[in-house]
């Protein structure tokens, strides 16, 4: 951040009292948004977004996220970029840095979205690396609140493999201090790095191989595919994972009124039972909406709009 740019990279790279405020903004933008107010902080602006794996909520919310703010976007493929022929990513971020006014990514490993952020001269955002997705946490803090109110304090529990979204969440414990319950098999743990961090960092986190005994008293349950984009080299037997399903006799274990939430796509059957994906503490579409809000929030304060 020492070049004064405002990238939007991981959760740990921001205080927590400016992911507050961006969570706030994100809050007054849907209130004005829904009573009909339009307006076009970022007319004339251009976001070059830059999709290295598949995606539907990231894609169409960033895009429409920039349309509502009065920008326009820039839909690139890595594979059909030079980028897919070798040139760098060091490279691509200096030429799209005199082109665009941010750029957007989701990638593979975590070291090319540091490479485009040490070289761009935009601001850069984070739309998902193997390691991390901020983008998706945002939108569930936003999501909790609107339901139960502020995280602070309250107890959210992970059950399923140890992903790119729980450290994201992971991070977030730290800066919203809400405690984090998380229950994995063994060898699918989050990476060490990730927990020493949030606990380094004031985090409140237990790891556990009992499901059950992480949704104990939890306010959210949160879980995600077994098989993240990019890792089906590292797919395990779903009967690893079984045991980590949320269904209803899982919830059953949880506060009566806790929440469930799932990045989506989901894998009905798999990670989450159709029962709980549509009961009456899910609110997963919640979440994919609330991307839009809190990405606008994004947009805006990268953009200091
Ligand atoms: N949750 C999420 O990031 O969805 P997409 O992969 O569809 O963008
Ligand atoms: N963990 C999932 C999230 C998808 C939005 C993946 O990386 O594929």
């Amino acid at each position: 951040m020492s070049s004064g740019i405002r990238h939007f990279t991981d959760l740990s790279a921001l205080s927590g009292s400016v992911l507050r405020e961006m969570l706030d903004d994100a809050s007054v933008r849907k209130e004005r948004l829904k009573a009909g107010e339009r307006s076009r902080p970022l007319d004339g602006k251009v976001l070059a977004m830059i999709f290295d794996k598949p995606s539907t909520r990231t894609r169409v919310s960033f895009d429409v996220g920039m349309r509502q703010l009065g920008g326009e976007t820039i839909m690139l493929t890595g594979t059909e970029m030079q980028l897919g022929r070798s040139e760098t990513i060091a490279d691509t971020a200096k030429v799209l840095s005199r082109y665009v006014d941010a750029i957007m990514i989701r990638t593979t490993t975590h070291d090319r979205l540091v490479e485009l952020t040490e070289n761009a001269t935009v601001p850069v955002i984070n739309g998902l690396t193997d390691d991390t997705h901020p983008c998706q946490i945002m939108a569930d803090l936003m999501t909790f609140e609107e339901h139960r109110g502020p995280v602070k304090g309250k107890t959210f529990a992970w059950t399923g493999d140890g992903n790119n979204v729980l450290h994201s969440l992971l991070e977030a414990s730290a800066r919203f201090d809400f405690k984090l319950n998380i229950a994995v098999p063994e060898g699918s743990e989050p990476t060490q790095t990730y927990l020493d961090w949030a606990r380094a960092n004031g985090g409140n986190v237990s790891l556990t191989r009992s499901p059950e005994e992480a949704v104990s008293g939890a306010d959210c349950i949160v879980t995600d595919t077994w098989v993240s984009m990019g890792q089906e080299h590292r797919a395990r037997g779903h009967n690893v994972f079984l045991p980590y399903q949320v269904n209803a006799e899982l919830m059953s274990h949880a506060k009566p009124d806790a929440l469930f939430m799932h990045c989506l796509p989901a894998h009905r059957g798999e990670e989450v039972t159709d029962e709980v994906m549509d009961g009456p503490n899910s609110v997963v579409f919640d979440e994919a909406e609330n991307r839009l809000h809190a990405q606008k929030a994004v947009l805006a304060w990268c953009l200091g709009a």
